[in-house]
């Protein structure tokens, strides 16, 4: 197995290119179910996420075929992928492929739609806390949906076809927002949703879906309206750059101190965490080609940070924003309301040196002059690379194990920092 080794202390500049979102890719192919048509995605990152999707995909009868140029190409990074879902073979996701990745769920959604009937399993829990799909099922049955669960399966059927609603999300829900989108696309007449989840991968998806001849308003904001269309046809539609991995990069400089380009990158997809990370004492500006972070000045400042839905600061850039709190200059508290469980980097950042402790879902993070490199593993995506950021800063050798979570979702993490001076690799044991 993998692991990263750094050895912590330089400073990060240069130029990161950003990939396209993982977040908004995955949505975006499991959209390919809706049509018969192609539908071609560019800049699709190249994670262990996306190549999993493409093979539960296939499971359904999806086609797919690389671009023989690939974006970027000179560097390797994101492509551009064409999806074709001619004749569904499968409307069954079986428990092996859904339990490997919770967003492969999602296919419930346009498999109800076009086929009107699917049974996907029951994703189970996974490693940053329960995540029921209480959402998916309440918002399915009010487009007339009937569900039963059978076996750990998901079982859905709607023989006439699903038949729009107004639904109220009684709590906000990125995922079960996304399948409801794409459901209602194909139902008989208005959907109204309430309350639906304002992340950009949202819009990203409701703009992919008008190109294939849906007629979706207000994504981006709490209500989203669809009208029902009787089919959807092919397009070709761009994944936009993830914010995440954008906020983690500028806080690994705001952290190592240096001045880095992140290419590609837009603010208006992250601002509240910019904000904070500007307040920590970092630079960052947009410039035409990307956001500029640079740091030089006094140390790190201890912001204050609760996780929120979009546009408040994402749960998914908690840990490196803990990694970057672990050195700062005072004290801060981190507090998560999205995921119940989602302070496992705690005691590995510790195992760094760093003073945190937890008091229910806030982390009270006492920052220490220096943390010191050590043998560190983490059990979810956005942990590992908070213990990389943490590595990045530490004084001597840190490894991260468990590589493949940061495969699942930062495309060419070691490439990309030790282009900017960072010394790290990847080592095969
Ligand atoms: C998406 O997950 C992201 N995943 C997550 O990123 C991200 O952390 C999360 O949104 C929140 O921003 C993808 O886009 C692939 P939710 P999702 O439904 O859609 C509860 C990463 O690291 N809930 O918005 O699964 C749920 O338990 C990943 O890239 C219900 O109670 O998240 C959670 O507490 C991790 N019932 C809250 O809602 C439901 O039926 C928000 O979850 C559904 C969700």
């Amino acid at each position: 197995m993998d692991r990263i080794r750094i050895s912590g202390g330089a400073k990060l500049n240069g130029t990161i290119p950003i990939s396209g979102a993982k977040n908004a890719a995955l949505p975006l192919m499991i959209a390919s179910l809706l049509t018969d048509d192609t539908l071609t995605l560019e800049n699709v990152p190249h994670l262990a996420d996306v190549e999993l999707l493409i093979r539960i995909l296939g499971n359904h009868g999806v086609d797919y075929s690389v671009n023989g140029r690939r974006e970027n190409q000179e560097k390797g990074y994101s492509r551009t992928i064409h999806f074709t879902a001619h004749t569904i073979v499968d409307t069954t996701a079986p428990y092996e492929l859904v339990s490997k990745m919770r967003a492969s769920f999602w296919v419930i959604g346009p498999l109800l739609a076009r086929m009107r009937q699917a049974r996907v399993s029951l994703p189970g829990g996974c490693a940053i806390g329960t995540r029921p799909v209480d959402l998916f099922i309440d918002g399915l049955r009010a487009l007339g949906a009937n569900i039963d669960i059978e076996s750990g399966y998901v079982v859905a059927k709607a023989p006439k076809g699903l038949v729009g609603n107004r639904f109220t999300f009684p709590k906000v829900s990125v995922g079960a927002t996304h399948v409801l989108v794409m459901a209602a696309s194909l139902a008989k007449g208005e959907t109204v949703l309430e309350n639906a989840a304002c992340e950009p991968e949202i819009v990203n998806l409701a703009d992919c879906l008008n190109l294939m001849g849906a007629r979706i308003t207000g994504a981006g904001t709490p209500t989203i309206r669809i009208q029902g269309v009787d089919s959807l046809s092919g397009a070709r539609h761009r994944v936009i750059p993830d914010r995440i991995e954008t906020g983690t990069y500028a806080m690994a400089v705001a952290m190592t101190g240096g001045d880095v380009l992140l290419e590609g990158a837009r603010s208006d997809l992250l601002e509240t965490a910019l904000d904070v990370v500007r307040r920590t004492g970092a630079e960052v500006t947009q410039i035409n080609s990307g956001i500029r972070v640079t740091r030089n000045g006094n140390g790190i400042a201890p912001v204050d940070v609760t996780t929120e839905p979009f546009p408040g600061f994402p749960t998914d850039l908690q840990a490196q924003f803990m990694g970057l709190m672990t050195m700062a200059k005072g004290r801060s508290r981190i507090t998560e309301t999205i995921f119940e469980n989602r302070f496992m980097h705690v005691q590995e950042l510790v195992r760094l040196g760093a003073k945190i402790s937890l008091s229910g879902q806030t982390a009270i993070v006492e920052g220490v002059p220096q943390l010191k490199g050590a043998p560190v593993m983490a059990t979810d995506l956005r942990a590992s690379v908070s213990l990389v950021i943490a590595g990045l800063a530490a004084e001597g050798q840190t490894e991260v194990n468990r590589v493949y979570h940061l495969d699942r979702g930062f495309e060419r993490l070691e490439e990309k920092l030790s282009g900017c001076g960072a010394v790290i690799e990847r080592v095969s044991v």
